[in-house]
Parts: structure tokens; sequence; C-alpha cells
């Protein structure tokens, strides 16, 4: 495996910051205008412009999609200005496009950036059962134990009872028995919309009340966390989930392997690793942007693994000058 973490410089964590507030500031106005289209078209321009001045050789692991699909930021698409270091780069320009179309809340403009071929790449798997936790629960839990014994140890490791747990779950019909379950054992549940990304980061997130993510979604999704899980201490695994015969059969013609646990380090196996989001709807962890004479507001996470830290950043952007400088540069 190529290493070329010494060049993985900490300046990065800026750099993209900054790409996601782009891409935030974008899907912005497209926020309750119905159109989940025109606001992920808007974002995914917008970062797409963002990553291209990024000092790095990247490529992208988890974009849009294939390329026949996706005209940008597509999987495979190589990305930045081409100089060294060699990075995958998963994007997800709006996590939660459905929020964003309805102004609803929690959802993020995200990015996630590792060592070249460190990155899990979800190839045909559209969605995985997962589960994730914070730092304390770290090591406790696993998906071959039941979810009311996998509550039951995050309640023995934070020193609380059963009662007292939140499991933070997506409102799908396929929980179904999952909830019921949670329900039983006598743990509280956040139902999200959408937005597992975020849910998965609030279980290691202090003030966010949220103990354990529960369920089934998106597999991008699990690896994005993943980076996110990795700099804050906790920990996310993954189990492949088709929907249908078809898409098994992908999966295996593919060289998936169906029923393999995948690790935090398995979706991210590198300690180097950059996680960024900005909030474009208001949000748990962050605001959304928020216009005012003067320009627009943005509330912004910024981790890295090496290291550990996590800066949440408030930026104010002058977007006259903003406006102005572009037509500058072009
Ligand atoms: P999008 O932004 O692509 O709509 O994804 C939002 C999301 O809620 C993810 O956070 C989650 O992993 C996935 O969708 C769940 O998929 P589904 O809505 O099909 O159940």
């Amino acid at each position: 495996m190529a290493n070329h973490g010494e060049s993985l410089d900490r300046n990065l964590a800026l750099e993209l910051v900054r790409v996601t507030e782009s891409a935030a500031l974008a899907a912005s106005r497209w926020m309750g205008r119905g159109d989940k289209n025109g606001a992920d078209g808007a974002a995914v321009e917008a970062m797409r412009a963002a990553l291209s001045t990024v000092a790095m050789d990247g490529v992208v692991v988890i974009g849009e999609g294939e390329k026949d699909e996706a005209p940008w930021l597509y999987n495979g698409e190589k990305i930045g200005d081409g100089t060294p270091p060699k990075v995958d780069i998963a994007v997800d320009p709006i996590e939660g496009t459905t929020p964003t179309a309805l102004g609803r809340g929690n959802a993020l403009s995200v990015i996630a950036l590792s060592e070249s071929g460190t990155m899990f790449n979800p190839g045909p798997c559209v969605y995985m059962e997962k589960i994730a936790v914070g730092r304390e629960a770290r090591g406790r839990i696993s998906l071959e134990l039941s979810a009311t014994e996998n509550i039951q140890e995050v309640a023995k490791a934070k020193g609380i009872p059963v009662s007292e747990i939140t499991a933070v779950i997506l409102d799908r019909d396929r929980h179904k028995e999952l909830i019921e379950e949670v329900r039983e054992s006598g743990a509280r549940i956040r139902l999200i919309s959408d937005g597992d990304v975020a849910g998965a980061i609030s279980t290691a997130w202090p003030a966010s009340g949220a103990d354990i993510l529960l369920g089934i979604g998106g597999t991008p999704e699990g690896v994005v966390a993943a980076a996110a899980l990795r700099s804050m201490g906790g920990e996310i695994q993954g189990r492949l989930w088709p929907r249908n015969n078809t898409e098994r059969q992908a999966a295996v013609d593919a060289g998936y392997d169906i029923g393999r646990i995948l690790t935090t380090e398995d979706l991210v196996n590198s300690d180097n690793c950059f996680f960024a989001a900005t909030g474009v709807t208001d949000g748990e962890l962050l605001n959304g942007v928020r216009f005012n004479s003067s320009g627009a507001v943005t509330q912004s996470l910024v981790m890295r693994s090496k290291s550990g830290t996590v800066r949440k950043i408030e930026s104010f952007h002058n977007l006259n000058k903003l406006r102005r400088y572009a037509k500058i540069g072009s």
C-alpha cells in the first residue's frame, strides 16, 4: 500500500473546510425550494470548483456515482491540482438532499480524505448495516451482537442505566423490527428522517445526547462517518446489505464478502485522514448557512485523525467581495 502519510499536511484541513463551505453556501440557496436535483447540482459544481484548486493528486473513491450518470465528481475522477500528496477522497456535496429541498434540519456538506489506497470502495453496495459509538464505548460493540446486547454494553461502558441510553435510528420501514427491539430493551430512541453521517458523529459528540447509531444506511455515508469517528476516537462497524439478489450477485461478482464485518479501519485504513463538514440547514451539530446584510455565516467541523483535533469553525463570508474576486480571478 502506498504511504504518502508524511506529505499529508495538516494545512489540508483548512483547504477542506473551504471546499465544504463553498458547497454549503451554494446548496443553501436551494433550501426549501423542493428541488433536490437543483440543490445537489449547485453543491456539486461549487465543491468541484473549490476542490480543483487544492494542492493534491486526488481520486474520487466515493462520489456522485459512475461517470455515465454523474458528469462531475464521479467515482474515479481525478481531482486537485495534480501535485502530491496522492489521496483518496469521499465527497457528499449534500448529505441530506431531501431535508435541504424541504428546508428541514441536519443537512451537511461533507468531505473525507485519506492516504491513497486506504478508503473502502463501496462498488455496487448501496447500503450497509451500521453500528457506531463514541470513545467511551469503543471496543464494546459488535454487529455480531443483538441491538439489545449492544445497548447494554454501551450502558455498562458509560456507567448509566439502559433507560438513559439514546439510540439514533433512521426512520425507515426497514427498521420496524429494530425499533421494536430497542423500545423493548428500555433505551430511548431518536428517530432521524435523514443524515446518518451526522447521526454517527453525534454518538461521539459530547453535548449531543446520543449514544449509539443503529440500522441500515448508505455505504458511502458509512465510509465518510468512519473518517470522522477515527478522528474522534469512536468506532463504526458495517456489514454490506444488498437489497435484492441482483445486488447481492453484483457485489459477489465484484469480489465483496457480503457477510464480513467491516471495522472502522477497514472503512478507512489510515491514521492520517481528514473529515470536514459545513451545515447547510440547521442541525444538532452545526447551524445551517445564515445570510445577513454583510454576507453569510457558516459553521463547520474539521477533524484530522493523526492529531485527533476537532475544530468547530464559524466563518463570515463577505459575498460581495467574493463575487468581485471571482470575476477578477476568471
Ligand atoms: P442523500 O443526501 O443522498 O439523500 O442521503 C441521505 C441519507 O439519509 C443518508 O444519510 C443515509 O445514509 C441514506 O440517505 C439512507 O438511504 P435511504 O434514504 O434510501 O434510506
